[in-house]
């Protein structure tokens, strides 16, 4: 066992360690795992889901018995996964009709399932309501109207929770905020009194069974949070008090955060991907505003996906060529956005070089993937061009330019790894298990990744096959 790196290593008793220079999880050599199942290839830790869905459970449920995880799927809707998830007494949310589908395939009953979306077509909502799940969480006054309409023609009554908007911005970017007026989800206050007045008017086709709000993905603010709960725990009340007989929870959603950078810290800067909160943490500050407001009885619901199945998992790939030009030094992986693609929306994931893993990380190369496009790299490309444009057009911003940097550039520009890496190298990707298998696509004619998982024995299982050519072409006519 060697401490290969200088801030944090790969430690003696966690699930990812350093034997014989060569990175295992869960004690197996991912070198070994490389060779046999090829690259890029996911490796799920079934160990590391258990212990995160305890892990998520138990912060929630010291403060609150009446306290339910619903996983979201979006972030990994494998079977394999999601049956494990079921088994360690997760509930699930899901996003479409596809993944209710799924979530029935993996064996979870209709009465563990919530349902979000923005746009639910009336087959989606024909899935949710016959038989109905827990709740579907409604988006616009419009779509409960159609969800009223497909209820009453199939003779069932559906469960929604309204969704509102918190009005609560940052702790991220943009991109993933959903908090705020400026997203395009969830209700305003007038919106939610629309909705109210029409399941008032249709009492056989609508149970109102709940509030929600999500305030975004990767949420590092733990006033953010405080401000969710405050939001639904005032407008809970009021709704609870007209709904009493049908109203029983209050969903918090998602977005607690995860930190890629615990092993190596190589840009103490890069914000949120560095971060100490954890879901024990948010618990205990939301927990007390709600179940103090709004009794005991009431459930309370959260929906993590990062939280539950980021570190769960790791993308292997292979380095497959290299060049060195006015002395940098690239690296170019087998493994782009088509597999990662977060990549390319600048999120920042760790590398390791897994066959030498036991040596320092002492060069610098500039990382990229295989795929015909500049913006896919694993560094922030869009941001390092504003930057230089920036500087450029006005030479007295450059006194300011760690400011700029610091707003403009989400990624390192190189990173780190063992000496003499080169081509035939295998590469971890780490903290890959939520979002990326999901997103992964054909673009550039690229298959699909496999992904395997590592069992609590230690048995190693295809989860995921590796795409075919045939899977390329065998939608499509040839003219
Ligand atoms: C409504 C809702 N709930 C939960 C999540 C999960 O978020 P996270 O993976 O950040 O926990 C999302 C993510 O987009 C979402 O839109």
């Amino acid at each position: 066992m060697t401490n290969a790196f200088h801030l944090r290593p790969f430690e003696d008793g966690d699930y990812i360690t350093v034997q014989d220079d060569h990175l295992c999880m869960d004690g197996v050599d991912l070198t070994e795992l490389a060779r046999e199942h090829g690259t890029p290839l996911f490796v799920y830790s079934e160990q590391r889901i258990r212990h995160n869905a305890r892990m998520l459970l138990a912060a929630f449920r010291e403060h609150h018995e009446a306290a339910r995880v619903c996983f979201a799927s979006k972030a990994c809707a494998n079977l394999t996964v999601l049956g494990i998830v079921n088994e360690e007494g997760v509930d699930l949310e899901v996003n479409s009709g596809g993944e209710l589908e799924k979530a029935r395939a993996a064996g979870f009953a209709s009465d563990r399932l919530v349902m979000n979306g923005v746009s639910k077509s009336r087959d989606e909502i024909a899935l949710a309501v016959d038989p109905p799940i827990k709740a579907i969480n409604v988006d616009s006054p419009f779509e409960l109207e159609r969800i009223a309409s497909v209820a009453s023609e199939l003779g069932t009554r559906a469960n929604v929770a309204l969704r509102g908007i918190p009005g609560v911005e940052g702790g991220s970017t943009a991109g993933i905020e959903t908090g705020s007026e400026r997203s395009k989800f969830g209700m305003t206050l007038a919106e939610i009194e629309q909705c109210l007045t029409l399941a008032e008017a249709n009492p056989d086709s609508i149970a109102v069974v709940g509030l929600h709000v999500h305030i975004g993905s990767q949420m590092t603010d733990l006033g953010l949070y405080a401000d969710a709960a405050r939001y639904v725990a005032e407008r809970g009340g009021a709704i609870q008090a007209r709904f009493p007989s049908d109203f029983r929870h209050i969903n918090i959603g998602g977005g607690f955060p995860k930190t890629y950078v615990k092993y190596n810290d190589q840009s103490p800067e890069i914000g949120y991907f560095h971060t100490t909160l954890t879901p024990a943490d948010v618990a205990a500050t939301v927990m007390p505003i709600l179940a103090d407001v709004l009794g005991r009885n009431i459930e309370i619901l959260t929906e993590p996906g990062r939280a539950m199945m980021s570190d769960a998992a790791l993308c292997l790939s292979t380095a497959e060529s290299k060049k060195e030009r006015d002395g940098t030094r690239w690296l170019y992986l087998d493994t782009g956005y088509s597999v990662i693609a977060e990549a390319a929306q600048g999120w920042y994931f760790h590398m390791t070089n897994v066959n030498r893993a036991g040596e320092e990380a002492t060069d610098r190369f500039r990382v990229v993937g295989p795929l015909c496009d500049s913006i896919d790299v694993y560094y922030d490309t869009e941001g390092e061009s504003k930057l230089s444009t920036l500087l450029q057009a006005e030479p007295a911003l450059a006194e300011h330019e760690a400011l700029l940097r610091k707003t403009l550039v989400r990624t390192p520009s190189h990173r780190e790894l063992q000496a003499s890496t080169g081509p035939g190298d295998v590469i971890a990707i780490l903290d890959t298990g939520a979002y990326q298998l999901e997103l992964a696509s054909h673009y550039c004619g690229r298959l699909r990744p496999a992904a395997v998982l590592i069992e609590k024995d230690g048995g190693v299982k295809t989860i995921r096959r590796r795409d075919t050519i045939a899977d390329l072409t065998q939608h499509e006519a040839v003219a």
